[in-house]
């Protein structure tokens, strides 16, 4: 790998399409993986696969998730044939949280502490082993949170001393209606809660469907204020 420049590869990858970003991506880092979990996950699958047949991928289980996504995640590994690394939450971590707050606690004090519990903390411990990680974040998924996205940064909230976790999102400038056209072109495994009227899927307990032309996130955290609603994956979005 030669020496990356953050900034020369931003003003180089700006406004360009999926499929460029994520070869700029896969050719500038071995030790880089997709973060899936929904839809826009599996068009960069579905991309990367044709440029490394071994792309790393993970999930986080959360231990919440709907029946239908651990259906979906092991469907998407059969079809493409890959390793998928599902990270579970921290045991010792989990159980004294329960315990004290029992299982529905984020109806009354915010989902942070779960979220931080049941995907931070996992995700923290993944992304220490890579140099860069690539996420299906577009900015219309929340103008509030994801408006100012760029296509690649340096992952502030992950990244240490002597390291710098560097992170794509390919798909930024998508709206859904480009990526649920690619998925039906592309013939794309999804989850069979887009038959159900649920657009963006999280865990069970925090996720609902949507009405017809709600916004998709309002599925999502539905008893919080929208300018709050990220999880501490992308926590940058919001520390500004
Ligand atoms: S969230 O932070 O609000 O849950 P969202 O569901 O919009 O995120 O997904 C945005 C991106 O975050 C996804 O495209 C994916 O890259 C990553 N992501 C979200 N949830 C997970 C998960 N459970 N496992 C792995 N990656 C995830
Ligand atoms: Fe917990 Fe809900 Fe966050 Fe899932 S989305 S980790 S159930 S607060």
């Amino acid at each position: 790998m030669t020496a990356f420049d953050l900034n020369t590869a931003q003003t180089e990858l700006q406004g360009k399409n999926p499929r460029t970003i994520l070869k700029a991506a896969l050719a500038n880092f071995d030790n880089i993986a997709i973060s899936f979990s929904g839809a826009e996950d599996v068009v960069l699958i579905d991309m990367a696969i044709n440029i490394r047949k071994d792309i790393q991928v993970f999930s986080l289980d959360t231990g919440r998730l709907h029946p239908e996504t651990y259906r979906f995640i092991e469907k998407v590994r059969k079809h493409y044939g890959i390793a998928i690394d599902i990270l579970s939450p921290d045991r010792e971590q989990l159980d004294a949280f329960v315990k004290e707050k029992g299982l529905f606690s984020f109806y009354e004090d915010g989902h942070q502490q779960c979220c931080a519990i049941r995907k931070v903390e996992p995700l923290r411990r993944k992304l220490a082993g890579l140099d860069a990680w690539i996420t299906g974040q577009r900015k219309d998924q929340s103008l509030d949170t994801r408006g100012d996205i760029p296509e690649v940064q340096l992952d502030a909230g992950f990244s240490g001393p002597g390291k710098q976790l560097v992170k794509f999102n390919p798909l930024l400038n998508w709206s859904s209606a480009q990526v649920w056209d690619y998925i039906e072109a592309y013939r794309v495994p999804y989850n069979d809660l887009h038959q159900h009227g649920y657009i963006s899927i999280g865990c069970e307990p925090c996720t609902r469907p949507v009405l017809p032309n709600q916004h998709e996130r309002a599925g999502r955290w539905w008893w919080e204020d929208s300018a709050k609603k990220e999880c501490g994956l992308h926590g940058g979005n919001i520390d500004k």
